[in-house]
């Protein structure tokens, strides 16, 4: 999908609510994070604002997880239902805006080479789904709620339960790549990712549990609203 409207003002990253490029409870930013000012690429009439992608190549099947890698069985764990809404910074929903998912599974692993913490990988789940929000910014992602896992950032490091989201929005300035928690976590508190957020601002990861969003019998439901560009003070 290409549009060439490009939003000719984007508003500066607020870093009252984003966490700092280099965060050193966070080791991997050291490395990972811009050390010198950032430099503005100028876009120029013509060129495409997001990355360009047939609609031909999005299925419905794509936003269920709980599906979309089905091999001989129901993947394992507990089956959940996202659903919310894509923002801009003046409560304008973004319709047809490419959301990307991708997780642990339930056991907290995920199917990629670098990961191999020594928990079950699941056959009948790959961990990444996509969907395009409706004509109202709305999205909807079935899933399984993931597990927590190791990592090294420091001794008896756990990450808590999470997605990670990643949305292009309007235009490459907007992109936003993040996580969603989940309320109650007891590893919240020592999650250096999480707490390297703002704290005014952290609570906005953290998805609502909504009993009306759940589909009875199969999943429960949870809440989640994404505001590309910053939220600004609330
Ligand atoms: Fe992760």
């Amino acid at each position: 999908m290409t549009n060439l409207s490009a939003p000719t003002a984007l508003i500066s990253r607020d870093w009252q609510s984003h966490p700092p490029y280099q965060a050193p409870g966070y080791k991997s930013t050291l490395t990972r994070g811009p050390q010198k000012p950032l430099v503005v690429v100028p876009s120029r009439l013509g060129e495409p604002s997001v990355p360009v992608f047939g609609l031909d190549g999005l299925r419905d099947i794509d936003r269920d997880l709980t599906r979309n890698a089905r091999r001989n069985g129901e993947p394992l764990g507990e089956r959940i239902r996202v659903v919310g809404r894509v923002l801009d910074t003046q409560g304008r929903p973004l319709a047809h805006t490419l959301v990307e998912l991708w997780q642990a599974n339930a056991a907290g692993r995920y199917v990629h080479t670098v990961d191999q913490h020594d928990a079950p990988l699941d056959p009948n789940f790959l961990g990444a789904g996509r969907c395009l929000t409706d004509a109202h910014g709305r999205y909807e992602f079935f899933t399984i709620k993931p597990g927590a896992y190791p990592w090294g950032n420091h001794p008896n490091a756990w990450r808590p339960q999470h997605l990670h989201f990643s949305l292009f929005g309007q235009a490459m300035p907007c992109r936003l790549v993040t996580q969603m928690y989940f309320p109650g976590d007891p590893l919240l508190a020592y999650d250096p990712i999480y707490l390297e957020v703002p704290e005014k601002a952290r609570n906005r990861l953290v998805a609502d549990f909504a009993l009306e969003e759940t589909r009875e019998g199969f999943a429960l439901g949870y809440y989640f609203d994404i505001v590309l560009r910053g939220k600004g003070d609330e």
